[in-house]
């Protein structure tokens, strides 16, 4: 623990579980207080518990804009503040290529995984302008690279990966930087359950592994790490950035 986010104020979403939780926990280690907010309240508070160091959780769905405006009055009312913003909530599904996706499935995906990231900043701008603060995004790989039968949440990647960019661009001035993070395969309840439910799971899993040029497929530690440089001084210099924690799996695609 280097104390690295010592005093800060960080509004983390999707906090409750897999990615997010690390991330809860290795920001208060480095002294933050943690507003976890998911709408799985009871998952939230169990992080916020456990991160201790002023955390708590606040539950509100991310695509809802206005839960997201109560959410983050209700953060500044308690803390005063704010520092950053890690926007990582998301969900997966379905499995399909674009045409077999519904209206439903499409507006779902872009709600949840890429017009919260508008909701979060429209209502947090003041407030990181006042703190010089940051924003960090969780994308992914599949952003940067495609994927077969994820079309809909491949768009919505990489729709976050070019908007990073343009808040990187036009927040600058203020001196918010805005980064993404694009994790490739990690370890978590979800791929865990999904991985179960194929036909063969340990081919699956022998299949992740092989993926990545390091030979294994990591738990969220290794994005919380990652994530804590980019939301803290030391990555002071660095905005606009995409950056893989994915033990090189885009060059082993290539096998
Ligand atoms: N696990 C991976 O391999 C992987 C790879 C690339 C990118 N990602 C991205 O990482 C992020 C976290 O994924 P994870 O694997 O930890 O998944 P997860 O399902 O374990 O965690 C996601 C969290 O987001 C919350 N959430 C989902 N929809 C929400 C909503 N509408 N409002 C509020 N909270 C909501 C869930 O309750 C959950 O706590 C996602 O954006 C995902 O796309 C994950």
């Amino acid at each position: 623990m280097n104390n690295s986010l010592s005093n800060k104020v960080i509004l983390l979403t999707g906090g409750a579980t897999g990615i997010g939780r690390e991330c809860a926990l290795a920001y208060a280690r480095e002294g933050a207080a943690v507003a976890v907010l998911d709408r799985n309240l009871e998952d939230a508070r169990k992080t916020a518990d456990e991160a201790g160091h002023d955390s708590f959780a606040i539950q509100a769905d991310v695509s809802d804009g206005p839960a997201i405006e109560a959410a983050i009055k209700t953060l500044l009312d308690k803390c005063g503040k704010l520092d950053a913003i890690h926007n990582n909530a998301g969900i997966v599904g379905p499995s399909r290529p674009l045409h077999e996706t519904s209206e439903a499935e499409w507006d779902e995906l872009q709600n949840i995984n890429l017009k919260s990231v508008y909701w979060t900043t429209k209502f947090g701008f003041e407030a990181l302008v006042a703190s010089k603060g940051t924003i960090l995004n969780t994308a992914s790989m599949v952003g940067v690279i495609g994927q077969q039968d994820h079309a809909a949440y491949v768009a919505t990647k990489g729709g976050m990966i070019a908007l990073t960019k343009a808040m990187a661009a036009d927040y600058g001035k203020h001196g918010i930087r805005v980064n993404a993070i694009c994790p490739a395969i990690v370890w978590t309840p979800m791929l865990e359950r999904w991985a179960d439910a194929q036909s063969d799971p340990n081919a699956t899993r022998r299949l992740f592994d092989e993926m990545s040029l390091l030979g294994y497929t990591p738990h969220g530690d290794v994005i919380s790490d990652a994530a804590v440089f980019l939301l803290s001084d030391q990555s002071r210099f660095i905005t606009g950035c995409i950056l893989p924690v994915s033990g090189g799996a885009e060059i082993g695609y290539k096998r």
